[in-house]
């Protein structure tokens, strides 16, 4: 595996290679980062993983200063799952001096993470189209987990005509449902028993769905009923809307299905989850 840092190292790394699967990380990896990484290796003969925290997806009160990170673990881990060259670019590898172009995909965006999050999406829009650029995937991988992240990405490389295709792979679970995130790290014991919370939210949704609801207020008060059971638990959103162009829907088109997704703080950490519920 080889491990290397700036755009000509990179360049000149994936050149040996011929059809290459992307991984796009921040780091603290976990066995949803990678599945990703086995998925794109089996898939494509070759895998490339990044590891950045990106700045420029960070809100000027959230997490970049203490999202968690080792390098070390990281790069071990990555070379065990048969990943063949792993970028650990510097700021300025990324965002050279002078950097001063942006990438925003308008409207879907506006809600979900969107909401909550202003300019998080510009950022990850930015990042990845300099990430493609310079590594040039055949494929790229993301976790469902990020459920609107994998519609915003699909979007910008439709609209921009970037030539790779946008895979979205299941998300990965712990044994009590809880869905894998490094940010998982900053729960304590006790918040992540609780957290299993979001895990439960969305089984009542699904099990609402399998019996007949399609009254997109009702649908979100199943996933509501359940976070409000739990006093750690304070929802952001609970959202029932369109797979495609995310837009909160009142009624669900059974051919169609939804998205049915949520955002909870639980003590520190700000947790994601999403189920579709599929076309019936
Ligand atoms: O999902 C993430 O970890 C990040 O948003 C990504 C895709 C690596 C871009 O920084």
């Amino acid at each position: 595996m080889r491990v290397v840092t700036t755009r000509e190292e990179l360049r000149a790394a994936r050149a040996e290679l011929d059809v290459v699967g992307l991984v796009p990380t921040m780091g603290y990896l976990h066995d949803g980062h990678l599945s990703l990484v086995r998925r794109a290796k089996k898939e494509c003969g070759a895998a490339i993983a990044t590891i950045f925290v990106n700045p420029l997806q960070f809100g000027p009160k959230e997490d970049l200063g203490s999202y968690p990170r080792d390098r070390e673990r990281d790069l071990a881990l990555l070379e065990e799952t048969g990943c063949d060259v792993v970028w650990t670019p510097s700021d300025t590898d990324v965002y050279p001096p002078g950097f001063d172009t942006y990438v925003d995909v308008e409207g879907i965006t506006d809600g979900l993470e969107g909401a909550h999050r202003p300019g998080h999406f510009r950022g990850v829009s930015t990042v990845l189209s300099v990430i493609f650029n310079v590594v040039q995937p055949t494929r790229a991988y993301f976790g469902q987990k990020d459920a609107q992240q994998v519609v915003v990405v699909k979007k910008m490389v439709g609209d921009l005509g970037m030539p790779l295709e946008v895979i979205a792979s299941p998300t990965i679970r712990e044994p009590d449902g809880l869905a894998m995130s490094s940010r998982n790290s900053y729960l304590d014991p006790t918040e992540r028993e609780r957290a299993v919370v979001l895990r439960r939210a969305l089984d009542a949704v699904e099990k609402a769905w399998q019996d007949g609801e399609t009254h997109g207020a009702l649908l979100r008060s199943a996933m509501m009923q359940v976070l409000d059971a739990e006093p750690l638990a304070e929802p952001d959103y609970v959202s029932i809307a369109h797979p495609d162009t995310l837009e909160e829907l009142d009624h669900v088109d059974p051919a169609v299905g939804a998205l049915a997704s949520l955002a909870v703080r639980l003590g520190k950490p700000r947790l994601l989850d999403n189920v579709v519920l599929p076309p019936r």
